[in-house]
């Protein structure tokens, strides 16, 4: 790679001096990665790197050559990823390389793509992953304390990184082994949970760094958020922004790992959106300041399989609002900004290596950043900090329009060739089309019988020592024996039962009955159960389902985190006034009948009596459904739409396909969403009063041809004929541009001698197999709204329709420059103008 460039460098030397001076400099500098103050050198050359995370584990082998790909087509260096040891060894010494976890694999197909990768082993990597990327049975090592400086941690901890180090090596995947990874991370976050405990904290990070230093990896190691990262480890910023930050050494790049797309969503909250405009002007404010590494976290969010979301409460869905959606499709504009953003700073690059840059004051809130090179290059970055006005600035000689909050590109200090709030890419409405119903058979789990139970004791259990989260469920079950005088029982004011849970849900069952369910939140995992409970004379049965949400993903010491009902547990109201249940025998059941029977798989399915129903208003509790369907035809992403259930877990062909909860409607503010202004988790919310998750993704390549198994367990009682498969497709297609927005081409045609800059223009694709179908909306002039509910301005282009119903319907993709004469004429002159239009893709 390096020396492609290092030719052009030598052009018009006697050949045989360059041949022999190329040898010599080549075998000196082959195949090697180091750093320094202005960027990670890759074989000798300094490179700006755009990078976006991939989570193999979130999406499946089939899906990653196109992740790859679209990632490459995004303009991406880099795939970041974790890894994952919960994955990898689910009990001790019993490690899984397979499938979804062959990281080996994921790694040769970046590779293949050109890509690089940076790896980041953790191995805590908190990632909404369960127990933060820790297998459960690190918890029960003898004598263990998590992330300090404590002996059966470290050899743990230490163990797991020299295999994967090892494994990399032997597959020859570092850089200078001439393989794709270029860094590494090792641990993640830590700087805050260092400074809380102190001095074993302080100890931790040596050991770490000696450790990692010490596997020779022959690239260099990175540490997240973490200030006193000892040398050579570089310290790098994980934020919304990270212009602010500076790697605590001089000598160090300034290196982004986690520039955050949007944010997780968690059952019970509204889903977030980050704006691309936003999003490019952070990373353009980064690279103004000299940043020389930037990664999309997420790039492709994916899917939380199974029961893999950790951070409790953290849905299936890990969509992120990445640039590519949980189905692995471009998301749009975001995807399109993007990819034109990297552009323009890759033609900065030759600048933005070889100077630092200077600071020019413009206006209040407007500056320059420029960066001269001694060999002549110059790139600017033009700042309007504003978060309402608009910006007139003057800059060498030329005078340039800036839009709040955004930030203008120049490569060659002269031409605008990017502005951060001026979007260019397509925008696209997705839709979720209903294919088959289903029709179910069903099978009631049973609220467990005393001879089922393998666990008694004289106390309230903590949930996760007890299920070594085997499951998600646990049931606890205790008898009341109730005296026929109790007064309750003659003038019906019955006793009120409290039972107090650390989380993460309960329905309580008294003789059988549901009492009552209640669950709690991500902020919020406790919870009290307080009601008045129908007692009979005689013995009993108080049962209680506990369900965990995910483990804990991070946070001091998360292993000493407790879960389930703890206590108290307590009757009130009785002739006797209270009594506690807590120190009384308790029987323990360890996940549903139907998960021992394997109901979810093809051979367990078959191991019961299933009843075929019309269900169509069910609302029994505890229910096992089962159908079988085929898979439509064609290759759009899939989905199952479960709004019509309540909450628990799907299996299609024995695969887990994750916990589904849509009758946790999502509280929260939902409003109008500026891109202008700080961007906070809060801000720009979707989905308020509605599922937080109502469509669970299926992987294609887990399906046959025909008779595929669906299994789901319902807690609470959904309506299952109301569950529909249904296919992901592009519905409408839209483009927003302004009459003067500055254009990547503008540079191109610089580069043929002729500067005069070309009029933007407007690209609708629909995707292959579409056609657009009809122009829902086209206007030239002043329109307001944005796609999906575009509305006609003040001044609007008679012929705005004609010339994309001409030159668009029937194809599957079309371009139209967005310039009066195209639109039958100037509408409104001396008016800032833009075309906005939407076409339906059929
Ligand atoms: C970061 C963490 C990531 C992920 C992210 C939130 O602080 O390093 O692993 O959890 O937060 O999505």
């Amino acid at each position: 790679m390096g020396s492609r460039i290092v030719m052009r460098n030598f052009l018009g030397i006697p050949m045989a001096l360059v041949v022999m001076f190329l040898f010599l400099w080549v075998s000196s500098v082959t195949a090697s990665v180091s750093y320094d103050h202005k960027a990670i050198i890759i074989n000798g050359q300094r490179r700006i790197l755009i990078s976006g995370s991939i989570h193999y584990p979130r999406s499946t082998p089939e899906m990653w050559p196109d992740l790859i790909q679209k990632a490459k087509d995004g303009g991406l260096d880099v795939i970041q990823t974790y890894v994952f040891w919960n994955g990898h060894e689910p009990s001790p010494g019993n490690y899984h390389f397979d499938g979804r976890y062959d990281l080996v694999r994921f790694i040769k197909l970046v590779k293949q793509a050109g890509l690089y990768v940076h790896l980041r082993i953790g191995p805590y990597i908190c990632a909404e992953s369960n127990f933060g990327g820790f297998p459960v049975w690190l918890k029960y090592v003898p004598g263990i304390s998590f992330r300090t400086d404590n002996e059966p941690f470290k050899v743990a901890m230490k163990g797991f990184t020299v295999k994967i180090v090892n494994m990399m090596k032997e597959e020859g995947l570092f850089e200078p082994q001439g393989g794709p990874i270029i860094l590494t991370q090792i641990e993640n976050e830590f700087g805050p949970i260092e400074y809380e405990i102190g001095a074993p904290g302080r100890a931790y990070t040596k050991w770490v760094t000696e450790m990692a230093l010490g596997l020779d990896s022959g690239v260099p190691w990175v540490m997240g958020k973490q200030d006193d990262a000892p040398d050579p480890i570089i310290d790098t910023c994980n934020d919304y922004y990270c212009d602010w930050f500076s790697p605590n050494k001089e000598y160090k790049p300034k290196l982004w790992t986690e520039a955050w797309t949007g944010w997780f969503t968690e059952f019970g909250g509204p889903v977030p959106h980050r704006p691309v405009e936003d999003l490019a002007f952070a990373v353009a404010r980064f690279i103004q300041k000299g940043g020389a590494f930037i990664n999309y976290y997420m790039y492709h969010g994916g899917t939380n399989f199974g029961r893999t979301a950790g951070g409790s409460f953290v849905t299936t869905s890990y969509d992120f609002d990445a640039p590519i959606d949980e189905y692995g499709l471009l998301r749009q504009p975001k995807w399109g900004h993007l990819k034109d953003l990297h552009r323009a700073i890759k033609l900065c690059e030759p600048a933005l290596v070889s100077a630092d840059p200077i600071v020019m004051t413009l206006g209040n809130y407007q500056e320059a950043h420029v960066f001269n090179s001694k060999s002549g290059a110059c790139a600017a970055f033009l700042a309007n900090f504003d978060t309402k006005y608009f910006a007139k600035v003057a800059f060498e000689n030329g005078h340039y329009n800036l839009p709040p909050w955004s930030i203008s590109i120049l490569p060659d200090c002269k031409n605008t060739v990017f502005n951060t709030a001026r979007v260019g890419a397509q925008s696209t409405l997705m839709k979720m089309t209903p294919t088959t119903g289903f029709s179910w058979q069903s099978y009631n789990e049973e609220t467990t019988s005393y001879d089922d139970t393998s666990i008694t004791m004289a106390w309230l259990a903590e949930q996760i020592n007890t299920t070594r989260d085997a499951s998600d469920y646990l049931w606890y079950i205790t008898d009341v024996k109730i005296d026929p005088n109790e007064q309750f029982l003659k003038n019906g004011q019955y006793p009120v039962l409290t039972v107090s849970s650390l989380g993460h849900v309960l329905h309580v069952f008294i003789n059988d009955q549901l009492s009552g369910s209640l669950y709690g939140s991500l902020e919020n995992p406790k919870l009290t159960y307080a009601e008045n409970v129908k007692l009979r004379a005689g013995i009993n049965k108080i049962s209680l389902l506990s369900i965990v949400v995910g483990l804990p993903n991070g946070g001091t010491h998360f292993e000493t985190w407790n879960t389930g009902v703890v206590g108290p547990v307590m009757l009130k109201g009785l002739n006797e006034g209270k009594r506690e249940l807590s120190w009384q025998k308790w029987s323990y059941k360890i996940g549903l009948k139907g998960e021992a029977l394997g109901l979810h798989s093809p051979s367990g399915s078959s191991s019961v009596e299933w009843v075929e129903g019309s269900f169509a208003d069910q609302t029994q509790p505890l229910t096992w459904y089962k159908t079988s369907f085929n898979t439509p035809a064609g290759n759009d992403p899939l989905a199952l739409d479960m709004g019509s259930m309540g909450k628990g877990q799907i299996w299609i062909n024995g695969q887990h396909i994750g916990r589904y909860w849509p009758a946790y409607k999502a509280n929260g503010t939902c409003g109008e969403c500026s891109y202008t202004g700080y961007y906070q988790k809060k801000k720009c919310l979707s989905k308020c009063g509605e599922a937080s998750q109502r469509w669970y993704h299926v992987p294609r390549s887990w399906l046959n041809p025909t008779q595929n198994l669906l299994v789901l367990f319902e807690e609470l009682g959904g309506n299952p004929t109301g569950i529909s498969l249904t296919r992901r497709t592009i519905e409408s297609v839209c483009a927003d541009i302004f009459e003067m927005q500055p254009t990547l081409m503008n540079l191109h045609i610089q580069a043929y001698g002729k500067v005069k800059p070309l009029r933007p223009e407007a690209h609708l694709w629909c995707a292959p197999g579409q056609k657009i179908s009809s122009i829902k909306f086209a206007s030239f002039g002043t329109p307001g709204g944005v796609c999906g509910s575009f509305q006609e301005g003040k001044c609007h282009a008679h012929k705005s329709y004609d010339a994309f119903e001409k030159n668009c319907i029937g194809q599957q993709s079309c371009s139209l420059i967005v310039a009066p004469e195209v639109f039958g004429g100037d509408p409104c002159p001396n008016v800032m103008k833009k075309l906005s239009v939407e076409a339906v893709c059929s």
